[in-house]
């Protein structure tokens, strides 16, 4: 019988988000979780080394792709949920390499929905009515806003721009129907941009922050005018689980931070924290790093989210600003740069030649 000491099984736990949803889920409710990641280039099992011998916390290296591991992890801890967040996230990364986005997000949504389709459908009717499939999506499946239009709903098409997005809306849509045809029940979640500590430097935040602090030019892909909606990624984390405990089975929710910016306002804020916080370094002002770069192709103009439905349903709001958020992400990342460092050589600087060097 599944209950509520059942344990979740989490796909990309070592991942940003995904470190910080097991974090969060240990400090708030302290329940068993298994964390399922393949520990590719994002995954970084440093960041969930607070849990190192904690009773409940089970880390297994292995591919959401892996059919029969999946199916033996199911059988061996019979979770009550399976929470979704293993993915390749980043648009750039898309643009040089599509195939392992569709591998990855698509093929491998595919096999977990199919596992959970097999391990669900095996269960006795009460458990069936417990168990629950958490997609954690992103709102760059809605396409690109112009200024005055109305925030993303629930309700919107779908008009994905990058491989990244399209990818992730082929596994929002293969979520949905495996809820529609065979009543798996499904909650998914539709996120803005994200960001705080443990990020990996090619997303904007950290990769500023990195350059800045060692007086590196910070590329703004165009005219930095493209408008974002960030979210602390600690709310985020809240948000997947009341998402969980209170999400109806086929319904989606659209998790933002009512925080729109446009990228120069973003870097400008990044580069005034440190000016105050590095008053020695040789670097200040760091505004003057800014630097305009090539833009990146099919680059979406605005994301928002009207999270409406989150407050109502889920009663979930943000607790930080943006103030307060980028104040603790600044401070994170000047404290723990090793961290950094450890991710940033090897692979990283391959990356960075790949997508500046022709810019
Ligand atoms: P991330 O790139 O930091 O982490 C992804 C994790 O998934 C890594 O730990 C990686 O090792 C793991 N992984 C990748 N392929 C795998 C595979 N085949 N099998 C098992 N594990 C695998 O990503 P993130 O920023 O933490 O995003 C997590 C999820 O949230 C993604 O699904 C993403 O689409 C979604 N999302 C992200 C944002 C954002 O701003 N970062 C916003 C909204 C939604
Ligand atoms: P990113 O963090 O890659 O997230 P996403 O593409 O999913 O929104 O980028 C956030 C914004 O910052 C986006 O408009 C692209 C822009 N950007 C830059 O201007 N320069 C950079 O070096 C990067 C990585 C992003």
């Amino acid at each position: 019988m599944l209950n509520q000491q059942s344990p979740l099984l989490v796909t990309g736990g070592a991942g940003f988000i995904g470190s910080h949803f097991v974090l969060d889920w240990f400090a708030a409710v302290d329940t068993p979780l298994v964390n399922l990641d393949k520990l590719t280039y994002a995954g970084n099992l440093r960041n969930l080394e607070p849990l190192a011998g904690r009773a409940g916390y089970t880390f297994v290296r292995g591919d959401i792709r892996d059919r029969a591991l999946v199916d033996s992890l199911l059988r061996q801890h019979r979770p009550r949920a399976i929470v979704h967040l293993a993915a390749e996230s980043h648009v750039d990364r898309s643009l040089v390499g599509p195939g392992e986005f569709l591998d990855t997000n698509v093929h491998g949504t595919f096999v977990l929905l199919e596992a959970a389709r097999g391990y669900w459908q095996e269960m006795p009717a009460e458990d069936r009515e417990q168990f629950r499939f958490l997609h954690v999506s992103t709102d760059e499946v809605y396409g690109s806003l112009k200024p005055g239009d109305a925030p993303f709903e629930e309700t919107f098409a779908f008009r994905p721009n990058s491989p990244y997005a399209a990818s992730k809306a082929a596994s929002d849509m293969l979520v949905r129907a495996w809820h529609k045809s065979y009543g798996l029940p499904t909650v998914v979640t539709n996120c803005s941009n994200n960001y705080g500590p443990m990020q990996f430097p090619e997303k904007l935040l950290p990769l500023v922050l990195d350059r800045a602090i060692h007086g590196q030019p910070l590329p703004i892909y165009g005219d930095g005018m493209q408008v974002r909606d960030w979210l602390y990624v600690g709310d985020h984390a809240a948000a997947l689980r009341v998402a969980l405990e209170r999400g109806k089975p086929g319904e989606t929710y659209n998790i933002g931070g009512w925080n729109e910016q446009a990228n120069l306002h973003t870097v400008t804020m990044l580069c005034a924290l440190l000016d105050e916080m590095l008053p020695d370094s040789p670097h200040r002002p760091h505004a003057r790093l800014m630097t305009s770069v090539a833009d990146r192709p099919g680059h979406d103009r605005r994301y928002a989210i009207n999270a409406t439905k989150a407050e109502r349903e889920l009663g979930w709001r943000p607790r930080e600003t943006f103030e307060t958020g980028l104040r603790k992400t600044v401070r994170w990342y000047l404290d723990n740069q090793d961290w950094v460092e450890e991710v940033t050589s090897g692979a990283y600087r391959q990356w960075m030649e790949t997508n500046y060097a022709g810019r």
